[in-house]
């Protein structure tokens, strides 16, 4: 079993020098100027703080990201960086300034309009700019700049984080040649025919494979990318298809499916299930007989909240039984709203929502309750342990680990997961009520088989899912590829390393 104890006596024992650096775009927290001058912390969203936020406070690393919060450059130290949490420091934020064409470039324009969708079979037309392209190369480039000034070894250990950096990983190896590198790109690699429309593949494929060990959450992603450097990089792969090389060095490929922290310090921080689910029905004013399903996103295309909504209106239409009787509550954290493919979402949404509230509401009846604002992780948990279920409709997700906490905060063993059949979680989380999310009619079928599950089956489910998360947890999604990346650094010869790595995923939940 990996936990943070273990983890912390492996980095011990290991010839890793100097303390982990990770490279995010995302910040864990911000800190935010309130109306009233104060300072306020806020607990940044996103699945990859959820899961490396345990990972770095138990390494004691470094974590190098953009400083997007308003008072983020009033609480730093001369060398831009933050000690945290602040009441009890254990790792250092490490704050890269962006200006306002560089977040146009490279957050927005490269990042968003033209990876995100790239990546994401979401019907969503990339738009890739060279300019923007241009922007994204230069601003890896500061980053890369930024984690070498908080190294003080000449062969760090630099885990790098997401589409965000694709270039990262080759600019880290020839600022500093002896650098293990392990790189996780957090979202689906597209299909190699949907590959070739980036006009900078092959810059983006020349850029990760600077890496040691590449991460991605599913073995399909994998095979996508490994085709890609075959064909448009005509790179040398392995016979299992895990380690590639190309101009004179070896990167090993692998599926790494992202967790959580385990036991969850939200659920074990939470009030007892009776008490969040009264505070729930106080708040929305609601019967406490209620049938309460919730989802909880980031306000995004890929996410499939629209379908959810049209879902639950063909549940009310074909289960009239459920009119007045059942609530969904949708948490939508505000995300990229300066593009207009999510100020057109938002708007659809909340058109949609109010469509269906007019159809099926009575007084103050609303079966759809649409929550668009930020929820600190406390508020999550609260509202995962009321609901009677969890609905995750993703469209394409490279994992999804919303449906991984709603399986951590339920103790209980009660509540019954929906899912998304095209997220990664999907293939882990097989006692979820798996959907297609585009079938709307299938999909309010198996809402209202889980609105009438017995308790038992509910109990065997969950119990089930949490065995597998308590042991595929976010500890063991870095110590594997921990564990591989100090293979390579032993520099194996090639039959030895490749018997190391004669299979994609280095062990496989489910
Ligand atoms: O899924 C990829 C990811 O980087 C996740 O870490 C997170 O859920 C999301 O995207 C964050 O998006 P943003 O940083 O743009 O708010």
């Amino acid at each position: 079993m990996w936990t943070a104890a273990r983890l912390q006596r492996w980095l011990a024992t290991s010839d890793f020098g100097g303390p982990i650096v990770v490279l995010a775009n995302r910040e864990p927290v911000r800190h935010d100027r309130a109306a009233d001058g104060s300072i306020v912390v806020k607990q940044s969203g996103g699945g990859l703080v959820t899961a490396l936020q345990p990972l770095i406070e138990a390494c004691s690393g470094v974590w190098v990201a953009h400083g997007a919060g308003t008072a983020d450059k009033a609480v730093v130290d001369w060398r831009d960086g933050v000690d945290l949490p602040p009441a009890n420091p254990v790792y250092r934020l490490r704050r890269v300034w962006l200006d306002d064409d560089e977040q146009r470039g490279y957050y927005f324009g490269f990042s968003n309009e033209a990876l995100w969708p790239w990546c994401h079979r979401a019907h969503v037309q990339p738009v890739f700019r060279s300019d923007d392209f241009d922007t994204y190369r230069a601003v890896n480039a500061r980053f890369a700049d930024a984690v070498c000034e908080e190294v003080d070894s000449n062969a760090p250990l630099v885990l790098v984080q997401d589409y965000h950096f694709a270039l990262a990983p080759r600019m880290l190896r020839q600022r500093r040649p002896f650098s293990t590198v392990m790189s996780f790109w957090h979202i689906p690699w597209p299909r190699p025919r949907d590959c070739e429309a980036c006009p900078w593949a092959r810059d983006l494929l020349r850029g990760l494979l600077g890496s040691d060990i590449l991460g991605f959450q599913t073995p399909s992603d994998c095979h996508h990318f490994v085709d890609a450097v075959e064909s448009l990089l005509n790179a040398r792969v392995n016979g299992a298809r895990t380690v590639i090389t190309h101009a004179g060095r070896r990167t090993v490929v692998r599926a790494y499916p992202i967790s959580i922290e385990w036991p969850s310090r939200w659920a074990r921080r939470s009030p007892a299930i009776r008490a969040c689910r009264e505070t729930v029905c106080r708040e929305l004013e609601l019967d406490a007989q209620t049938r309460l399903a919730v989802g909880v996103d980031r306000l995004d295309y890929t996410k499939g909240i629209t379908e959810k909504f049209l879902a639950i209106e063909k549940l009310l239409e074909l289960h009239p039984e459920f009119v007045g009787r059942f609530v969904f509550v949708q948490i939508a954290e505000p995300s990229r709203n300066t593009l207009a493919a999510y100020r057109a979402l938002r708007a659809r949404l909340v058109e949609t929502a109010a469509r269906i509230n007019r159809r099926f509401g009575n007084g103050s009846y609303r079966p759809i309750v649409l929550l668009e604002r930020h929820h600190e992780p406390a508020d999550v948990y609260r509202f995962l342990r009321a609901a009677d279920l969890c609905y995750v409709g993703s469209l394409h997700d490279g994992m999804n680990l919303v449906a991984k906490e709603f399986v951590a905060a339920r103790d209980d063993d009660r509540g019954v997961l929906v899912l998304s059949q095209f997220t990664g979680a999907a293939r882990e989380l097989t006692d979820a009520l798996l959907v297609n999310p585009y079938a709307i009619k299938d999909a309010a079928r198996v809402l209202a088989r889980a609105l009438r599950m017995t308790e038992e089956e509910q109990t065997m489910r969950m119990r089930a899912m949490r065995a597998l998360v308590s042991e595929f947890n976010a500890y063991k999604w870095i110590g594997e590829m921990l564990t591989d990346a100090a293979r390579v650094r032993a520099r194996l010869p090639s039959a030895a390393l490749d018997a190391c790595f004669d299979q994609l995923t280095p062990s496989i939940a489910g």
